[in-house]
């Protein structure tokens, strides 16, 4: 395991505890989140279910032997449990590197509490030097791009890439993020974006921090 691979999987550890047996379990994207995966995997707590962000996590859910349900079926979650790109100390994020940005914000919106894990490179004062995610619907592509470029960014089609949900995604550069709240709605407004990757409306309640003295936990 690589030092970042260690403490992703110690970030996946804390958040464990969290785990309820009996509950529905709401399961991000991306590599954090599979050391979380493995971590069920390993220790098998009988869910009610787990609702899943996207296919790979539902085929890495399943290969673990877990049972994944719509979220349709489960209704609100007690608990999300997702990684993120930044972090600020709001616990304001953003997210959408993995693609998978839409159903994790329906899962996050859903759910009671979300427990955030990343490692320490994660968290930022100022969020934007990530570019930030937008998925778009195919046909609005260079129109939402123009209106992206009015808000200040420079938005970059992420080649060769179609979201679970059929969409493309714009990476927006060289956003400085001064007031997440008010972007991510000015965002949401321009007609073909589906979902932006702000979760400044939905921030996570808990993220823990793994870096080389430990996991931190911080609280909303
Ligand atoms: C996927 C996401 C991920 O949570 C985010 O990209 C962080 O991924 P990783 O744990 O691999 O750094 O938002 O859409």
């Amino acid at each position: 395991m690589t030092d970042q691979d260690t403490l992703k999987r110690r970030a996946a550890e804390a958040a464990y505890e969290y785990v309820a047996e009996g509950e529905y379990l709401g399961v991000g994207t991306g590599s954090t989140v599979n050391h979380f995966i493995d971590v069920l995997a390993e220790r098998q707590p009988e869910l009610a279910g787990c609702v899943s962000s996207s296919e790979a996590t539902t085929t890495r859910l399943k290969a673990a032997g877990l049972d994944v349900v719509d979220l349709n079926t489960a209704g609100d979650l007690p608990l999300y449990v997702d990684g993120a790109d930044e972090s600020n100390d709001h616990l304001e994020l953003i997210k959408g590197g993995g693609g998978a940005l839409t159903r994790e914000k329906v899962i996050a919106s859903a759910s009671r509490r979300f427990v955030c894990v990343v490692d320490e490179s994660k968290r930022v004062g100022l969020l934007g030097r990530f570019p930030l995610p937008v998925e778009v619907i195919p046909m609005a592509r260079s129109f939402v791009a123009r209106r992206l470029v009015k808000l200040g960014g420079e938005p970059e089609l992420r080649e060769g890439f179609t979201s679970d949900n059929g969409n493309v995604i714009l990476d927006v550069h060289n956003l400085e993020i001064l007031n997440p709240i008010e972007l991510e709605d000015a965002i949401n407004a321009i007609p073909g974006v589906v979902t932006v990757g702000l979760f400044a409306r939905r921030p996570a309640d808990v993220l823990l921090v793994a870096g080389a003295g430990g996991v931190e936990k911080i609280e909303r």
